[in-house]
């Protein structure tokens, strides 16, 4: 199954192709060039437009004092609700704080306490202070910042911006050995490529525009998943969305990318009201407002429907100084006519985080040879069912760095292309605004068997909305279906609720789904899935 495209145009060699440039991405470039291989770096967008910039909280790591790794990993775990990989997780833990000065190092500045320290706050399901923020809520822009002057210092960088990666290429061996990308541009670069490389990078981000409403920016179509899925790769944990408990709400019928309001206003002691005025998040958790933001978003949802409102409030009027602290949230209440000193913040839930994604191994292998993922494209483990705040910036630092290790460790073949037995597949972006509603009602915070059996339903009728005319809005909308469908039938199979994944009908957890779903998609376009055991272990296809 491949995405059609017309013939390429122009052919590019590098040692690796990294797709994507948010901190997984830019970071497995940086260390790959650290051992002197030629690496080109492809954005769909330009280089700055991912999610990565977006991120407000920070970077979750054990470095202050009385924090150690391991409690960073009991938090982790708690979150996770069973279903983290351990070894995952124990590389995130006990490699992040290394990774993290590595991230000094290439020039990120954090914000400071009035002693000179690092500045650590706290988030949902963190029993520490251990979030790194910079810029006061702009830590995802300043992180961005730093990587992206160190790799335009590294000629050995080429970057292609403003390129969809389209499918990619395989050997006669069944080994990935490049890609084909579509450039929309200028110059000798324009139109459909073919770059051949060792190794393949899967670093495009989120998914987050598989809803109407999310935090992710417009290029969050999780295209990574979605070539991997046409690659033949597994594709893990994927009914796993995390919905971020605090969005501002800008009015009914709002879509697309929502201001995000930081999880660590709540860290520092904002609370959420119901319309009523009534505080309800006390009687719902032990951590009251900065429980595991599956248990938020699911009781503002619940308090939503009971109350008859589009959304609850944030009361921040006790913050001092909430301008210098959360200056872009600041900005973006006062563009709503909100003065957060003085009025309560709208706040509603939406789609924020794929906690599951490619499958990989601990150095980043999908089970498909020459093909890597790393950050949100990748499902390492270490998320389990509901990903720790801070974690993710923090995921695509230490795995980006592994991949990198693992890559050049290994003298990997140069392989040619071959034809690929596959059919084409392209829907029509009309369908686009159809899906997102389908999958936000059916397949959102609370979900149950008829509202997924609805939602597939409605995908397999858009499914018939094939088009003839490749471009970027046509081949994004064919990845979006992808992952919607892959994400309404993991939902419709687990028959349980845990951690993000909140069924009314099967409103307890239950130990039978101690287990992972594990989805794949044939060349001919069906469907199979596995149920495997957490921590087992993945088989490389060579
Ligand atoms: C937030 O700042 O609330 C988001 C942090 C995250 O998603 O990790």
């Amino acid at each position: 199954m491949r995405l059609r495209a017309p013939l390429p145009g122009w052919r590019a060699q590098a040692d690796v192709v990294v797709i994507g440039s948010g901190v997984a991405g830019l970071t497995t470039a940086l260390q790959i060039r650290a051992h002197n291989l030629s690496v080109l770096l492809v954005t769909k967008s330009s280089i700055d437009a991912g999610s990565t910039k977006w991120a407000q909280g920070g970077i979750a790591a054990a470095l202050g004092p009385g924090d150690s790794p391991s409690q960073h990993e009991e938090d982790t775990l708690v979150a996770g609700a069973g279903l983290c990989d351990l070894a995952a997780v124990k590389v995130l833990v006990s490699e992040g704080p290394e990774a993290v000065r590595k991230l000094i190092a290439r020039g990120a500045v954090f914000d400071k306490s009035e002693t000179g320290e690092i500045a650590l706050t706290r988030e949902g399901g963190h029993l520490r202070n251990r979030i790194l923020h910079a810029g006061g809520d702009a830590t995802g822009a300043e992180v961005s910042r730093a990587l992206l002057a160190a790799v335009s210092d590294d000629l050995g960088i080429e970057v292609i911006e403003h390129a969809l990666v389209l499918d990619v290429l395989k050997s006669s061996s069944g080994r990935v050995c490049g890609v084909t990308l579509h450039v929309i541009g200028e110059g000798s670069r324009d139109g459909v490529g073919e770059v051949l490389a060792k190794a393949v990078v899967l670093a495009t981000g989120g998914l987050g525009q598989v809803y109407s409403q999310t935090t992710n920016p417009s290029v969050s179509t999780g295209d990574g998943v979605a070539l991997a899925l046409r690659a033949g790769a597994e594709v893990s944990d994927v009914e796993f969305i995390q919905f971020h408990p605090t969005v501002l709400y800008i009015g009914e019928g709002s879509k697309g990318q929502q201001p995000l309001i930081s999880e660590a206003l709540r860290g520092e002691g904002a609370f959420l009201v119901n319309n009523r005025g009534e505080r309800f998040m006390r009687d719902v958790h032990k951590l009251a407002d900065l429980a595991p933001r599956d248990i938020v978003a699911k009781e503002i949802s619940r308090q939503m429907e009971i109350t008859q409102s589009q959304h609850v409030w944030l009361d921040a009027r006790g913050m001092k100084e909430f301008s210098e602290r959360f200056p872009t949230i600041y900005a973006s209440c006062k563009e709503i006519g909100i003065d957060p000193a003085n009025d309560l913040i709208p706040v509603s839930p939406a789609s924020h985080y794929a906690s599951g994604g490619v499958r990989t191994d601990l150095n980043g292998h999908s089970s498909v040879a020459g093909l890597y993922a790393v950050g949100e494209t990748a499902c390492t483990g270490a998320h389990g069912a509901n990903r720790l705040a801070s974690n993710s910036l923090l995921e695509g630092l230490v795995f980006g760095a592994r991949i990198a290790e693992d890559i050049a460790a290994n003298q990997l073949p140069q392989e040619q292309p071959v034809a690929q037995d596959s059919y084409d597949f392209l829907l029509s972006p009309s369908i686009r605004g159809e899906l997102q509603r389908a999958m936000s009602k059916g397949a959102g915070v609370v979900r149950s068997e008829a509202s997924l059996k609805e939602t597939l339903k409605t995908l397999e009728r858009l499914k018939g909305a094939a088009t003839i005319y490749a471009s970027v809005d046509a081949w994004e909308t064919t990845n979006l279906y992808l992952l919607a469908t892959a994400i309404a039938r993991s939902a419709l199979e687990r028959r349980e609720s845990r951690g993000s994944h909140y069924r009314q009908d099967y409103p307890e957890s239950s130990n039978a789904w101690l287990k992972r779903i594990t989805q794949k998609l044939a060349s001919d376009g069906s469907w199979s899935s596995t149920i495997t055991e957490v921590n087992s272990d993945l088989t490389i296809v060579k």
